[in-house]
């Protein structure tokens, strides 16, 4: 039995220490905000933070979680930067069919605590491991950029 800690709670999980956490997160405790995509660290749609870094779910064992803090999409209900990331999105109808829109936000969010106003290299390289097959790309760029404005 393994506790790890997300959104502030901590939950106890009876899986073997190389379950990935995001079958932890979906499967045993119904956080169903992260997506499976690829189940490879490809596409990003199972983007987490842990310690406050984006880091791929699908491909990170529970037991390499250890007592790190697990943020998902869910966790961030009341967090101030993530509403003005939800604003921004909205402002400019990012999103088509969402599927990956959740890590996509997760990256955003993780790349403006880190750089709060980042130059569009530096968003191209923070959201380059995140997919979209409706093709958003242009849209999130811009609605970062809306939102590091907000942030001035
Ligand atoms: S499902 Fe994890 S990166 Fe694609
Ligand atoms: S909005 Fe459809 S995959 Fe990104």
């Amino acid at each position: 039995m393994a506790t790890v800690r997300i959104n502030n709670n901590d939950y106890q999980a009876d899986v073997p220490p190389d379950t990935p956490l995001l079958w932890v997160l979906r499967d045993v405790l119904g956080l169903t905000g992260t997506k499976f995509g690829c189940g490879i660290a490809e596409c990003g749609a199972c983007t987490v933070h842990v310690d406050g870094q984006a880091v791929r779910a699908c491909s990170l064992p529970l037991g390499d979680v250890g007592t790190k803090s697990v943020t998902t999409i869910e966790g961030l209900e009341n967090d101030p930067l993530a509403r003005v990331i939800q604003d921004a999105w909205a402002d400019i109808d990012v999103v088509q069919c969402g599927y990956c829109q959740p890590g996509q936000i997760m990256s955003a969010i993780a790349l403006l605590k880190n750089t709060p106003h980042p130059t569009d290299a530096q968003i191209d390289a923070a959201m380059s491991g995140n997919i979209c097959r409706c093709g958003t790309y242009p849209r999130i760029r811009q609605a970062i950029r809306n939102a590091a404005g907000d942030i001035a």
